[in-house]
């Protein structure tokens, strides 16, 4: 089991031998030293990252292009609910090796965790392989992009313990060539307006006030990207124009039932029906500014307000629920995404 939290970032907790000595040392000095402080959990070899995922405040789909994939215009943006995962070099090791908390997700060459190693390893020419613990918490088939964030945080890992030979930008570059929304996570506001198939990221600041409350909303199924894309009914589309509506989001500070168009809704809610009828629920609920999809679902994000609606919570059909609050976040130049603290993990 991993620590989460404060606890699983060890390298913030001191050990008693640095709290009893350091103070009387700084206050003498505090000018000319710094002062050097023992780490309880600290290992020059190892990392541990909180994992975020994302949400799509809008997206519109340009066009069907001919490799299969579609042209996109989405303001992608980054969230708090993540999972923990934890880095450790292994220098005699000949493969890496991924242990997961989740028992059904495959550890092997096809986690993206694993392609991520390799996609670092053959860019940077490095041999090194890794021993990496992943304690997931966002589900997956949801369209926040867990798998995404899991494989960008790799990349940030490896590239940190390897003492950081690659910078921000070769990351956001390579890592398009393994998944479409891994990318976005290099954006340096963790706010994006990114277009191509995902990977092409214009950083823009956070259009939205990152304290904004929020409520993500999922029913047990969960819905496979490519055929939500196959089934999309390209007359169907929203009209709008993409550049119109983050000019709306930005000016309104806030996303209204108006600008919360996501295309792969219609075929999302034709493949599941029930998912339509929720969102109506939510909206009906009239709690939230905003009800609308993240990427290609099942995720509902209810915008505005992180109280549960009592019919969630009464009605039996929506007992298997997987229901979280979330606020959008940020990170620290260099630095990499934290949990928001604004609302409490149930670990
Ligand atoms: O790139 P990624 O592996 O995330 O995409 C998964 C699948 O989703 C692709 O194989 C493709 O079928 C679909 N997709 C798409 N257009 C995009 C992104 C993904 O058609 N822009």
């Amino acid at each position: 089991m991993l620590q989460s939290g404060a606890a699983q970032r060890g390298v913030s907790r001191t050990s008693s031998l640095a709290r009893k000595v350091a103070p009387a040392r700084i206050a003498g000095a505090r000018r000319r030293t710094s002062a050097v402080v023992v780490h309880a959990n600290y290992k020059p070899n190892a990392v541990q990252l909180f994992s975020p995922s994302k949400i799509n405040l809008f997206l519109r789909v340009v066009r069907r292009r001919e490799d299969g994939y579609h042209d996109l215009a989405s303001l992608f943006h980054v969230i708090d609910l993540g999972d923990y995962m934890e880095f450790e070099t292994t220098p005699h090791a000949l493969q890496d090796t991924l242990e997961c908390s989740d028992p059904t997700i495959p550890t092997d060459e096809s986690n993206l965790v694993i392609k991520a190693l390799n996609l670092y390893r053959r860019k940077t020419l490095q041999t090194m392989y890794y021993k990496v613990k992943l304690h997931k918490r966002v589900p997956h088939g949801a369209g926040l992009g867990g798998g995404s964030g899991n494989a960008a945080t790799t990349l940030f890992a490896a590239n940190k313990l390897m003492g950081g030979i690659a910078s921000n930008e070769d990351l956001l570059e390579w890592s398009g060539e393994i998944g479409s929304d891994i990318s976005v996570f290099f954006s340096n506001t963790g706010a994006a307006y990114c277009t191509g198939r995902g990977e092409v990221v214009e950083d823009v600041p956070p259009p939205v006030p990152l304290d904004t409350p929020m409520l993500l909303v999922k029913p047990p199924v969960g819905l496979a990207t490519p055929k939500i894309f196959k089934s999309l009914d390209l007359d169907r589309r929203s009209s709008a124009d993409p550049r119109g509506l983050l000019d709306t989001i930005a000016a309104a500070k806030g996303v209204d039932q108006a600008a919360a168009v996501n295309d792969l809704e219609q075929p999302a809610f034709d493949n599941l029906p029930e998912l339509a009828a929720l969102k109506q629920r939510l909206i009906e609920s009239g709690q939230f500014r905003s009800v609308f999809m993240t990427g290609s679902g099942s995720t509902i994000v209810c915008f505005g307000s992180d109280a549960v609606p009592a019919f969630l919570r009464e009605e039996p059909q929506y007992k298997d629920l997987f229901i979280s609050p979330t606020r959008l976040i940020t990170r620290k130049p260099n630095g990499w995404y934290e949990h928001s603290g604004m609302w409490k993990e149930q670990l």
